[in-house]
């Protein structure tokens, strides 16, 4: 079983740096961080991730027992144990997955997840909105728990971590294929247009049919054919304004 140890700290530049640490110095798979406020919370793609108190911030280290070659659609899995913990307070229709690992609720972003690969481990952040949402998070209209939920950071913590615990188990035993189904289930955009940029920075547009049995999204072109991406990410819905006015499909 997959067991997460926790430790709480008031401030950290990022808690991912806290788990690099003492990964340095030694500390073993599930070593967790939490803090209360970050200086330089960071995003994916370098962005930065605004970190004022009353939000969650949290980061672990996984030393995965599956071969790295079977790793990428981890960041599909964590995504999956934070839309459980979510659904534990709000409905769960509200709640969705942005491909690879954004969490959406009522179509705007509530959490994100950082994952950096450092030798045979992977450093895991967490940030979830609970008091505070910034205005727009990567182009998206952002949103936080605390409109739905009387629920306060350190016990959605704790739902987390149970959530946390529970999926990487099962994920370490058997793989993406017990996820595939209850990923596609919570998907956003599913059969609908979407604009998407790949690793290169490259603009693709189409509709998003889902993800392969191992994770990867595939995306039907106009001509047709349906492509499998495996990074990068839904930049916009096709169609729709810049700032994820999801609302606003004309096609
Ligand atoms: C994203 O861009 O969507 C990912 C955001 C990840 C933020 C979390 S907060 C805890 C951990 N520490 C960081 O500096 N980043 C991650």
């Amino acid at each position: 079983m997959f067991r997460i140890k926790l430790s709480v700290v008031d401030e950290a530049t990022s808690t991912s740096d806290l788990v690099r640490e003492a990964r340095v110095s030694g500390a073993v798979s599930g070593t967790a961080f939490q803090a209360r406020r970050q200086t330089q919370g960071r995003g994916r793609h370098g962005r930065n991730w605004q970190s004022p108190p009353g939000n969650l911030y949290m980061s672990f280290l996984l030393t995965p027992k599956r071969a790295k070659s079977e790793w990428a659609p981890l960041s599909l899995v964590l995504s999956l144990a934070l839309a459980e913990a979510l659904e534990t307070h709000i409905e769960s229709g509200r709640v969705q997955l942005k491909w690879p690992n954004d969490v959406l609720v009522d179509d705007k972003k509530i959490a994100g997840i950082l994952l950096e690969v450092e030798g045979d481990a992977v450093i895991i952040g967490m940030g979830v909105n609970i008091l505070v949402a910034p205005d727009v998070a990567d182009g998206w209209a952002s949103t936080r728990l605390a409109d739905m939920s009387q629920v306060e950071a350190d016990d959605f913590r704790d739902d987390l971590v149970a959530c946390l615990e529970k999926t990487i188990t099962t994920w370490q035993q058997q793989g993406f294929a017990p996820f595939h189904a209850p990923w596609q289930k919570r998907a956003a955009f599913l059969n609908r247009p979407i604009r998407f940029e790949d690793v290169g920075a490259q603009n693709l547009s189409g509709i998003f049919r889902g993800i392969t049995e191992d994770g990867m999204m595939r995306l039907e072109e106009s001509n047709g054919k349906t492509r499998t991406l495996t990074a990068g990410e839904v930049v916009g819905l096709r169609g729709a304004h810049p700032g994820g006015d999801t609302h606003a499909l004309s096609d």
